[in-house]
């Protein structure tokens, strides 16, 4: 049986997740055709337990920039976070190297996507990121692969597990927003800096990603209006729901004759609406196209298990030899859109 070597950089609530599925279904990823070895891994602290990196055969690099060049590596798989910085000089040094990288990280994607796949491509090497956007949901590969043959006119939805889950349980259980974003945290559902969740940012990030998928152009992150949750109230759930909507954080992209438009920001959906029972950490992405018109997808949307199994069905299609093409290519520039506070939607 063949062996496919990694080199994971990052062992925190995806990389654990990681590890765990990889041990667990080691003999199913074997009768794919190829065993899936670990056997180098990076983190920030060395001081932390982790068995992975007591395991025989398994090297520690205390620098993943060390680690994305190791030899011994077949696929970089980075875990770590952060737009630019040590997960970005990682990556890029593991494409440089002829490895194949596979990653989580929506921030670095969403600044640097079209240049890390250009760069993939001319290595002739695969730069997957499934667990990128909506952790467990498989809607890089709808975009890229089912749909390819559509024309997307939008794709929208709720791409932030923390602020779904935030707002449901201000909801439901009418907890404080302080204390909804705490247990998010414990969870592992929210960024490092949670800022990034409920500023709108970790959406905007995610919306990016999928436009330049969707529209097989670059976007210019910088260009999207983002508005994020901090400032609803549990007077606005309230009265929302008096009038029989709830409250979702929403990400919409739409190509418009004058140009791509995009925006972040808290919108009231009716509470019969399909995206309205989208509920706690769920996401649900929504891609209406010319052929197969509207979808909605719905599952898990952060959270180390449900975000490791995409990583893993990324790790997948490098052992079955799939290495697809990047769609992003051309700039396109926005055009600015007009929205209110709690602009229904
Ligand atoms: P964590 O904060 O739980 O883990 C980050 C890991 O990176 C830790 O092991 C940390 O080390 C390590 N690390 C941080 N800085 C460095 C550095 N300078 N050098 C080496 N290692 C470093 O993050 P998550 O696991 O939650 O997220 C990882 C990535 O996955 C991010 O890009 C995130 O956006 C993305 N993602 C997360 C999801 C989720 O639900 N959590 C879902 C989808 C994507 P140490 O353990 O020593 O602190
Ligand atoms: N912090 C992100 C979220 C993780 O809450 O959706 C999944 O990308």
């Amino acid at each position: 049986t063949k062996s496919l070597k990694l080199g994971v950089a990052g062992l925190g609530t995806v990389g654990t997740s990681l590890i765990e599925l990889l041990a667990t279904h080691r003999d199913r990823l074997a009768n794919l055709g190829s065993t899936v070895d670990v056997v180098a891994v990076s983190a920030r602290s060395k001081d932390k337990h982790r068995a992975i990196a007591e395991t025989a055969g398994v090297t520690w690099f205390d620098d993943p920039i060390a680690l994305a060049r190791d030899p011994a590596i077949d696929v970089f798989v980075e875990l770590i976070g952060g737009e630019d910085g040590v997960a970005k000089e990682a990556v890029e040094a593991a494409l440089n190297a002829g490895k194949h990288v596979v990653t989580a990280n929506k921030a670095l994607l969403a600044k640097h996507g079209v240049a890390l796949a250009q760069l993939a491509e001319e290595k002739g090497v695969a730069l997957n990121f499934e667990a990128a956007v909506a952790g467990g949901i498989p809607v890089i590969k709808t975009l890229r692969e089912s749909l390819a043959a559509n024309s997307v006119r939008r794709v929208y939805g709720i791409l932030n597990g923390t602020c779904n889950y935030i707002l449901s349980t201000m909801t439901d259980e009418k907890r404080s927003f302080g204390d909804a974003l705490k247990e998010a945290q414990d969870l592992g559902y929210a960024e490092a800096d949670p800022t990034f969740d409920i500023g709108g940012f970790d959406t905007a990030h995610k919306l990016a990603i999928l436009a330049s998928l969707a529209f097989g152009t670059e976007i210019n992150f910088d260009e999207i209006d983002v508005e994020g949750i901090q400032s609803i109230t549990d007077a606005d759930i309230e009265a929302a729901e008096d009038m029989g909507y709830c409250i979702k954080l929403l990400g919409v992209a739409t190509q418009t004759d004058s140009g791509i438009e995009m925006r972040v920001n808290p919108a009231m959906v009716p509470e019969e609406s399909a995206i309205a029972e989208v509920w706690g950490a769920t996401n649900g992405v929504a891609i209406d196209s010319d052929f197969c018109g509207s979808l909605l997808l719905v599952g898990p949307g952060a959270g180390g298990k449900a975000t490791a199994s995409s990583v893993a069905g990324d790790i997948v299609d490098i052992a079955r030899g799939i290495i697809l093409p990047p769609l992003m290519r051309k700039a396109a520039s926005l055009t600015p859109c007009v929205r209110s506070k709690l602009g229904s939607h």
